[in-house]
């Protein structure tokens, strides 16, 4: 193995942090033994403080509307052949009651920036399955909003907030986005979710367009500055008809080493391995975790509506039921000697810190 591999490893795993030349260098020269021992080392991590446990979220998509154009989602407004939907609250309720029978205690509302869903709108459909769902937490996955809005469904009851940051470069932000989205909005809004009580989780995809070494160690400082308590990272998936239609789609390889790292880094943060990870290789949930992942976050989605949530070609799980979902990756998850897990999964560093 390179000398100077090894020591960048060991000096990860002494100090949980490198310095943003050390990761560049770390990414940019790799080879397979740096996979290999930083996997082993985000394992033993990842079993000191999680154990054999894999955490599952219900994700359900509420809406394919979204006012924003992403160069690189599906469901970008200028799309026009993406069909798009938007869920009643009884439709939502009704996949949450569906979820909670199959054992979800987390439920994942995620959709595009569609105005429909106001502060009101929203507000009520948390509350109501706060109401009927004590026991469970509410995630939101909503994109960019106001303080105040963070403010009101944080009071009605939701819990955690997923926005990704994309990227942690204000240039390469702009490739990946029009001039109407701001990278200093993007960091404000995680900010402002942090500073309201959320349990915060940020990203980014990995392979995106532009992105280089130089870049990911970026998002690396970033993550190990920020702390987020979850974070998620997949694959960058081209999708068809969108501007980065014909671009090259993210590594595996380089995914899992990703994951890795962050576990290191961040032993107790929730990782998801992501659909899109699925997407790319039949077994890459399964070698995300080993990778050092640990939450999966299955698609409670009603059946009519899953093809049309088309972020990305070729987006796997939009044909079947929950419940096959749920019973497949139970059985995938034993196959790798973990165990899906059915408690609500707080960030264990909101739960030390009594925030809960
Ligand atoms: N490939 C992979 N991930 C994507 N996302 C959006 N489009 C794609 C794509 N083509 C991710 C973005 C967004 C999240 C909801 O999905 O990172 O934040
Ligand atoms: Fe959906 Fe396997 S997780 S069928």
């Amino acid at each position: 193995m390179q000398k100077q591999q090894r020591y960048l490893i060991e000096k990860l795993k002494k100090e949980n942090r490198l310095s943003e030349a050390e990761y560049e260098e770390l990414i940019a020269h790799r080879d397979d033994e740096t996979a290999e021992m930083l996997a082993e080392a985000a394992t033993v991590r990842r079993k000191k403080i999680f154990g054999d446990a894999v955490y599952m979220r219900g994700l359900i998509e509420i809406s394919s509307i979204c006012k924003n154009n992403c160069y690189y989602c599906g469901i970008r407004k200028d799309n026009r052949f993406a069909e798009r939907y938007r869920l009643t609250k009884e439709e939502i309720i009704s996949c949450a009651e569906e979820g909670y029978e199959l054992g979800f205690r987390t439920f994942v509302l995620q959709g595009g920036e569609d105005p429909y869903f106001s502060d009101d709108v929203l507000c009520d459909i948390v509350s109501e399955l706060k109401n009927g769902h004590p026991d469970c937490a509410v995630t939101l996955s909503m994109g960019e909003r106001t303080p105040e809005s963070y403010r009101a469904l944080f009071d009605a009851g939701a819990e955690r907030y997923l926005l990704r940051h994309e990227t942690a470069d204000a240039r390469h932000y702009a490739m990946l986005h029009p001039a109407e989205m701001s990278f200093e909005n993007r960091m404000n809004c995680l900010k402002e979710l942090r500073e309201t009580g959320y349990q915060v989780g940020c990203g980014f995809m990995v392979g995106s367009p532009g992105q280089t070494p130089a870049t990911l160690a970026k998002d690396l400082t970033f993550l190990q500055e920020f702390k987020p308590e979850m974070c998620g990272i997949g694959p960058f998936v081209p999708h068809r008809n969108t501007p980065f239609g014909n671009e090259k789609q993210g590594s595996l390889e380089l995914t899992l080493l990703l994951l890795s790292v962050i576990r290191v880094m961040l032993p107790e943060v929730l990782l998801p391995a992501t659909t899109a990870l699925g997407t790319i290789h039949p077994q890459g949930r399964e070698k995300g975790i080993m990778a050092g992942a640990n939450v999966l976050m299955p698609n409670l989605s009603p059946l009519y509506v899953r093809k049309k949530y088309e972020l990305y070609d070729n987006k796997i799980c939009t044909g079947e039921e929950s419940a096959q979902c749920r019973g497949c990756l139970e059985a995938r998850m034993n196959s790798i000697g973990c165990r899906l897990t059915v408690d609500r999964g707080d960030s264990p560093v909101f739960l030390k810190n009594g925030k809960l």
